[in-house]
């Protein structure tokens, strides 16, 4: 089984869109060999309230073990809990070129849109694809599950790795991205265009992952469609109806196309929609429940992980550390 790495970040809270797009990838890839963790330190990219950002930290990690991760299977961390992860993006970021992490289009919309929200736009939220590259590499990753929009960032760290290795001599597995069909790409309900994020600049048009079950009901049943009236997979045309038929598939194991089948009219596309996505959330809002309820043994669990991946991190960047000439400390 090859080596998989992935992270999220505790920003906002979880959406369905993680769960379908990301989330329940994890799950299925689960294995021995899979890493996950919470990324709080690419949280600090933009300005964080502390008390939120512990509580939407431990919430995630929460989360990630009611989805079904199992912590006696899978590695899963904190990235704060393993100082490995900055030493090396440190190392990474004087491998990538100024011109390099310039070019990245996330952090040209980003430092757009925050230079118009609130005027800030951290040096971190520029070195930002170095942390991420660390992240990677620490693993000896071979597999990178990612949406689409962190393609950009895979491909940087495959050239860091290669750079640094053609520099250095061989130190880092080379990784790839592993991009999903499109199947599970969940956009916003009343602006299907865009993608469902986490941010609270749309809540009728966002469902939480542990949102309460009828409210979850009533944004699907509020979703926007369009004034046809046929039910077709066809995300350009029907951007509206294709959110709902892409949801409803993910929840129910199907293609868009094929859950697309049997609806003429959107108002059965829109109950049944709005039960699969409540039968999917149910279970994982009882688990998540049930862990909370014992934070001790989250953190415990949190501690276990951190351990077994600082020993992995940290054979890596003293690897990475010798290969770039430096005197090895007294540790
Ligand atoms: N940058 C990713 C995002 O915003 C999160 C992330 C950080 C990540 N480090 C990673 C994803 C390493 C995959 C691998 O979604």
């Amino acid at each position: 089984m090859a080596r998989v790495f992935s992270g999220m970040k505790p920003t906002g809270d979880a959406t369905l869109g993680s769960l379908l797009g990301a989330l329940r990838n994890w799950v299925a890839d689960q294995g021995p060999e899979a890493v996950y963790c919470v990324v709080d330190l690419h949280a600090l990219t933009v300005p964080q309230d502390p008390d939120e950002l512990r509580r939407q930290t431990l919430e995630l990690a929460t989360l990630v073990l009611a989805v079904g991760i199992d912590p006696s299977v899978s590695t899963l961390f904190v990235q704060s809990h393993v100082p490995e992860h900055t030493s090396l993006a440190w190392l990474m970021e004087c491998t990538a070129a100024y011109g390099e992490l310039s070019r990245m289009t996330q952090f040209k919309d980003k430092a757009a849109g925050q230079e118009s929200a609130r005027g800030f736009v951290s040096g971190g939220l520029f070195t930002y694809p170095a942390l991420m590259a660390a992240d990677i590499l620490l693993y000896d990753t071979q597999e990178v599950p990612v949406g689409d929009d962190q393609r950009q960032h895979v491909e940087l760290t495959r050239d860091l790795a290669e750079r640094f290795n053609s520099r250095h001599g061989a130190t880092f597995t080379v990784p790839t991205a592993v991009v999903r069909a499109a199947g599970a790409r969940v956009m916003d309900l009343q602006d299907p265009t865009r993608k469902m994020s986490k941010s609270e600049e749309s809540p009728g048009g966002t469902i939480g992952v542990l949102e309460d079950l009828a409210s979850v009901r009533r944004k699907i049943t509020r979703a926007v469609t369009d004034s046809e009236a046929e039910v077709r997979f066809d995300p350009v045309a029907k951007p509206g109806v294709s959110n709902l038929l892409s949801i409803l598939g993910a929840c129910t194991d199907r293609t868009p196309e094929g859950a697309a089948a049997g609806y003429s009219q959107y108002g059965p596309l829109k109950r049944d929609t709005a039960e699969a996505v409540a039968a999917v959330l149910e279970p994982i809002q009882a688990r998540y429940r049930d862990l909370a309820a014992d934070p001790g043994e989250v953190q415990r669990i949190l501690s276990v992980g951190a351990q077994r991946a600082g020993t992995v991190a940290a054979a890596t960047l003293a690897r990475a550390q010798r290969a770039i000439g430096l005197v090895p400390g007294p540790r």
